[in-house]
């Protein structure tokens, strides 16, 4: 955009504070606290780099005054940047207060918003205000749209032909640091139509990799229903252990474990599927059992290919002591009532 526009103005704005937060991260006594954090949690310097991380100080008026001394100091941009929060007198307030801050960067490597993390080990603290907090949405920055680091991660997504799905920023960079270099995050949110639109772009092929708890389990079941009803993609689950994200994975059990996960522990969409419908139901007793075998047909009727289809079956009919005629028979019935 042109640089008098009030995108441009933004652009501008954003690409100083970015410059600022993340020179007092790097290069202060103020920051000194959070880079050690991040170390601590084995982020590297060159990933502090790469992904440009900043830190806000705790005084309330450190960016204003840094964007007056630029010039950057428009009253109206300052306002529409969602960078400061005006109280009800004329008076600016930096929003981002004591954070470590994540750049949010547009297809272009522009940063357009920042998401920022609490990080002091002050339990209180951590209750009392949320863990990440975001830009509001701007002329420049649109949740729906954005994905955290696509704009490094699409030739890496061209070449591989697959792109990962993340649920945190974390995850995304732990993941970067291990190699994996296709990785992308929404921010925090369920996949939407026009993140797909920008995935169906450059490839059709997409491994979920979100955290394993229960909120991660019910948002992969989204995300597959969503990106199937929306697109021909391929798609795979990466299912991580109970109660551990990526980034935890790799902080346990390392690189290469990571890695290996990622590429051999990849379920396929009708076995993550019949994992996900194993859950709060108990095997032992016959009328669950009934319940999940007709879940599980029910499922198997969108599957297009036949041989997959007689696979699933098979296992199926094995699991449960069943004939697969008589599997098979019962899922026609699905298909009928589901037409
Ligand atoms: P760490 O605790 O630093 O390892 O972060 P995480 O990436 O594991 O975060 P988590 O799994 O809790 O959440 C995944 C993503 O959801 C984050 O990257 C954020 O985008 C988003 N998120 C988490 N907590 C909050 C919150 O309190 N507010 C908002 N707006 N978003 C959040
Ligand atoms: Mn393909
Ligand atoms: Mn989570
Ligand atoms: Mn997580
Ligand atoms: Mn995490």
């Amino acid at each position: 955009p042109n640089a008098d526009s009030t995108k441009g103005k933004l652009l501008a704005v954003y690409e100083k504070a970015q410059l600022f937060y993340h020179h007092i991260l790097v290069n202060t006594k103020a920051g000194e606290e959070a880079l050690n954090y991040l170390i601590d949690r084995g982020i590297t310097e060159e990933s502090i780099e790469t992904f440009k991380i900043g830190f806000s100080p705790p005084k309330r008026e450190a960016l204003k005054m840094y964007l007056e001394n630029e010039n950057l100091s428009e009253t109206d941009i300052l306002k529409k940047s969602g960078l400061f929060s005006d109280r009800d007198d004329d008076k600016f307030y930096d929003r981002f207060t004591n954070r470590i801050l994540f750049p949010i960067m547009d297809a272009k490597g522009h940063t357009v918003a920042f998401s920022g993390r609490v990080f002091l080990e002050n339990k209180d603290d951590q209750r009392r205000t949320a863990k990440y907090m975001n830009s509001p949405e701007t002329e420049i920055f649109n949740k729906r749209r954005i994905l955290f680091n696509y704009d490094k991660a699409r030739p890496n997504i061209r070449r591989e032909q697959e792109v990962f799905l993340f649920e945190g920023f974390m995850d995304v960079i732990s993941a970067w640091q291990a190699g994996i270099k296709n990785g992308l995050a929404t921010m925090g949110t369920s996949l939407t139509e026009e993140q797909v639109h920008t995935l169906d772009k450059v490839t059709d092929h997409v491994v979920i990799a979100y955290d394993g708890d229960s909120a991660g389990l019910e948002a992969i079941k989204r995300a597959t229903e969503f990106i199937t009803e929306e697109t021909h993609f391929s798609i795979e689950i990466a299912a991580f252990p109970e109660k551990m994200d990526p980034d935890d994975f790799i902080q346990s059990k390392g690189i290469d474990a990571f890695k290996d996960f990622l590429s051999h522990g990849r379920d396929t969409l009708m076995s993550f599927l019949m994992k996900y419908h194993k859950q709060d139901i108990n095997l032992s007793n016959e009328s669950d059992r009934l319940k999940y075998i007709d879940k599980v047909l029910d499922e198997l009727t969108r599957v297009t290919s036949a041989v997959e289809r007689e696979m699933y079956l098979n296992q199926l009919a094995e699991n449960f002591d069943l004939s697969t005629e008589s599997l098979k028979e019962q899922m026609h019935g699905h298909i009928v009532s589901n037409q």
